[in-house]
């Protein structure tokens, strides 16, 4: 027997009549859901409805009466509403034409479907989430990023329409996400895409096979399942239903949202954080986001004794899965010091970047300038190396067996400041060393790429700025 995730939950499938929408409904019955099936194909929709025991809707997504009916007739039935798929869209059977000569009428119709849809069935359903929350997953498409014309337009929007409700709902514990599937073999597909074209897609495919709609059933459950909080609660964690009940019952929350306007949600928003936060509450913000907004936030937080600091983090999902990440703190010392315990559980570096909210962040932006000037770097190597007929992936297997061991560009970072050394410092002389060192190889390097013809522009700045930089600049008239 399969799991039963949605036991007791509802959840209602837009264009669920036929295609990926059906599959995901199934799927969804197969596991306990109450499955609300709705779509303007009536006769489909009532025999899906019926194959799972659902209720069918006959539903215009892009009318507003039509999705308030929806949301009313899935409440009289089941009470409320747990899950929302907003899967339909005028797809089988569409016009073929370009952004710049589809009829008005036409276009003007598919967008009122493809994107506003979404966010019409949203708007009427998610007053009825009062399960403590609900989720909401968009059918977006890999069109969005491909040239697609209007079809490709509409999944663009649901993509920032995604990102919008997610930050619009995510106060009243409601998740928004978006599935962008590449082609899949639908019965909407075939009618759709010329034979030829198809066959040209699926060729051009790693997988040389079109996708089912079964391959996107697994995502879609998921995002709409509490399993991912399942996972954590599972190993000793409390859930909580909301922002408001999480800082009621916490003395430090971490935040790890995308964005500022995200993080502006979570702390201030209506139902947020500080709706409910005790005084002596320590808010982290783990997003990487403006220095401004962290201290506008934390502004808000004092006026109600809630102290608020930024904490970005470094090391990935690498880092965080071995508990080895690197978390650099922003604000008060007193507040830091009391992260210390709880955050050693995750981090085996946790700096106090400076005593002002912003630090933190700042100390984050610093690093990856570090970091993407060197990914910048490394491609210029790399260009070298593949016009000297050299192997790429064994230099890289070099470059990281010899960063291990030194310690890569991090080695040079023991100075205090960045001032120019004097000749009696203890460092003169090492990276006077340096200096020589490195502007010899520079030197080669650049002669090398002059023989193959390969430009070098970050080799022309750092022999000029390696001096300078290490603090030991060149007396005047001398050269590198
Ligand atoms: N099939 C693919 O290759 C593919 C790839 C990426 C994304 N998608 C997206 O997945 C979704 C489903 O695609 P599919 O291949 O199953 O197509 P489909 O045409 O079978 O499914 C769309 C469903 O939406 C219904 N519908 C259309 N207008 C409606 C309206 N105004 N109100 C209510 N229902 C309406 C249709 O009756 C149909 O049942 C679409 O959003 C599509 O854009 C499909």
């Amino acid at each position: 027997m399969s799991s039963q995730r949605f036991e007791n939950k509802t959840v209602i499938v837009t264009g669920a009549a036929g295609g990926i929408g059906e599959a995901y409904a199934r799927a969804l019955a197969a596991e306990g859901a109450n499955v609300v099936v709705a779509d303007l194909a009536d006769e489909k929709g009532k025999q899906v409805a019926a194959d799972i025991g659902g209720l069918y809707v006959s539903t215009d997504v892009a009318d507003e009466e039509s999705a308030k009916a929806l949301a009313a007739a899935t409440v009289d039935a089941y009470g409320s509403i747990d899950g929302l798929v907003n899967n339909a869209a005028i797809y089988g059977g569409m016009k073929l034409d370009f952004l710049i000569t589809v009829p008005w009428d036409y276009y003007k119709k598919f967008m009122s479907v493809n994107l506003d849809g979404a966010l019409n069935v949203t708007r009427a359903v998610y007053p009825h989430m009062t399960n403590g929350g609900g989720a909401i997953v968009n059918q977006s498409s890999t069109a969005a990023w491909l040239y697609s014309g209007f079809y490709g337009l509409a999944k663009v929007g649901v993509n920032g329409l995604t990102q919008q409700l997610a930050t619009e709902l995510g106060g009243q514990n409601i998740r928004v996400n978006a599935i962008a599937p590449g082609p899949i073999d639908t019965e909407a597909t075939r009618t759709t895409t010329p034979k030829e074209m198809v066959a040209d897609i699926v060729n051009r495919l790693p997988l040389k096979r079109f996708g089912k709609p079964e391959d996107l059933v697994g995502m879609c459950l998921f995002l709409l399942s509490d399993e991912a909080i399942g996972k954590v609660v599972d190993k000793g964690a409390k859930a909580a239903g909301s922002l408001a009940e999480l800082a009621a019952g916490t003395d430090i929350v971490g935040i790890c949202v995308l964005n500022d306007e995200q993080v502006r949600s979570v702390v201030t928003g209506p139902d947020g954080l500080l709706s409910t936060a005790r005084p002596g509450t320590i808010i982290t913000v783990h997003s990487t986001i403006g220095p401004d907004t962290a201290v506008d936030l934390a502004e808000q937080c004092a006026a109600r004794d809630v102290v608020l600091l930024d904490a970005p983090i470094s090391g990935g999902a690498m880092g965080a899965a071995s508990g080895r990440l690197a978390i650099m703190v922003g604000g008060p010392r007193e507040a830091y010091e009391k992260l210390k315990e709880p955050f050693r559980l995750t981090a085996d570096m946790l700096v106090h970047a400076g005593p002002e909210v912003g630090a933190g962040t700042k100390m984050k932006l610093a690093r990856n300038l570090l970091h993407f000037i060197s990914f910048t770097a490394t491609t210029e190597a790399a260009r070298l190396a593949e016009a000297a007929g050299l192997d790429i992936t064994k230099l890289g297997k070099v470059v990281r067996h010899t960063d291990a061991v030194t310690g890569g560009a991090g080695a040079i970072m023991l100075r205090e400041t960045t001032a120019t050394l004097d000749t009696d410092d203890p460092w003169y002389g090492i990276f006077t060393g340096v200096r020589t060192l490195g502007e010899k190889d520079l030197s080669l390097a650049l002669a090398l790429g002059d023989e193959l013809g390969v430009d070098l522009p970050l080799g022309q700045i750092a022999l000029r700025e390696l001096a300078p930089g290490l603090g030991v600049p060149h007396l005047e008239g001398e050269t590198a």
